[in-house]
């Protein structure tokens, strides 16, 4: 079966899908986007994926580029000619074509690009949890956007691959961590207060870690909003990401020290469970 994308109001095979070599998203990054978990046929979350959208389109200065009822109709259409039950769907728009000038250009249309594809849950991971190393956050200071400049996650998801570890969490200038590379960064202390950052400029305020938060919130679970250091990280009873493609999967070192005993902690299966049950809620 061949994939298709959306391109600008159009579904067109996903091999020949294009942009002009202009677009400003391609040379300025100047865009964003959406990632949105499909599970069984639906959209995780989906109308908080879409506020998001707009929130980030307005701190862009970004026009919307089409009306919720057709980027719905469109997400749709693209899951439905995919084929996708469970996976995902990528939702992309940027300030659209012009000759190449750092001033907004008048009078373009944005860009819209969606596709989607499968992808299982990965259950595995989840079970086992991963490792992580810490390196310095060298990301610009309007994280809370979700633009479609990724050099700085690029870089240091490659550096802990290359490092034998899955992923990274980005250390600010304070010593406080501020998320992942894709993801958002929690930990449990061992007095089992739950603790993830402020959803500031720092960071990027995830769907999922909002779902979350919610749970622990249900359950009764002390929770705190606040950035944590990296010792604090170090010395924490369980750890975890949170994330559209992550799920909850849990932190079980940290630059190569087990976390707690170096198993997924109760608290963590508690709100992965949660987590599961909510994603697979229609
Ligand atoms: N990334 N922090 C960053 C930097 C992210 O890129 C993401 C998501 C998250 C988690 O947000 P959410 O729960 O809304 O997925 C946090 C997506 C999945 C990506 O870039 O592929």
């Amino acid at each position: 079966m061949s994939r298709v994308a959306y391109v600008n109001g159009r579904y067109v095979p996903h091999r020949s899908a294009r942009v002009h070599v202009e677009d400003r998203g391609y040379q300025f990054a100047d865009g964003i986007y959406e990632v949105v978990a499909v599970r069984h046929g639906h959209l995780v979350d989906e109308i908080p994926h879409l506020d998001r959208l707009d929130r980030s389109l307005g701190e862009m200065r970004l026009a919307a580029p089409m009306g919720r009822a057709p980027l719905r109709h469109a997400m749709r259409e693209v899951i439905r000619r995919n084929r996708v039950a469970d996976g995902i769907v990528y939702l992309q728009v940027s300030r659209g074509v012009a000759p190449r000038g750092h001033a907004f250009p008048k009078g373009i249309a944005p860009s819209v690009v969606i596709t989607a594809k499968r992808l299982a849950p990965n259950y595995a991971q989840m079970e086992k949890g991963i490792a992580i190393i810490t390196l310095p956050d060298i990301r610009w200071k309007r994280r809370d956007i979700k633009t479609v400049n990724l050099t700085a996650n690029v870089l240091a998801k490659q550096q802990a691959l290359d490092a034998g570890a899955y992923d990274a969490w980005l250390v600010d200038e304070d010593g406080m961590i501020s998320e992942g590379t894709a993801s958002n960064a929690w930990i449990v202390t061992k007095g089992r207060e739950l603790i993830t950052h402020t959803p500031d400029y720092r960071i990027l305020n995830g769907i999922t870690r909002v779902a979350v938060r919610g749970m622990a919130e249900k359950e009764g679970y002390t929770f705190v909003e606040r950035p944590f250091s990296k010792a604090e990280a170090l010395s924490a009873a369980e750890a975890f990401i949170t994330g559209t493609t992550s799920w909850v999967t849990p932190v079980i070192a940290i630059d190569g020290k087990p976390v707690g005993d170096g198993k997924a902690g109760p608290l963590t299966r508690a709100l992965q469970r949660l987590y599961a049950a909510h994603a697979d809620a229609p």
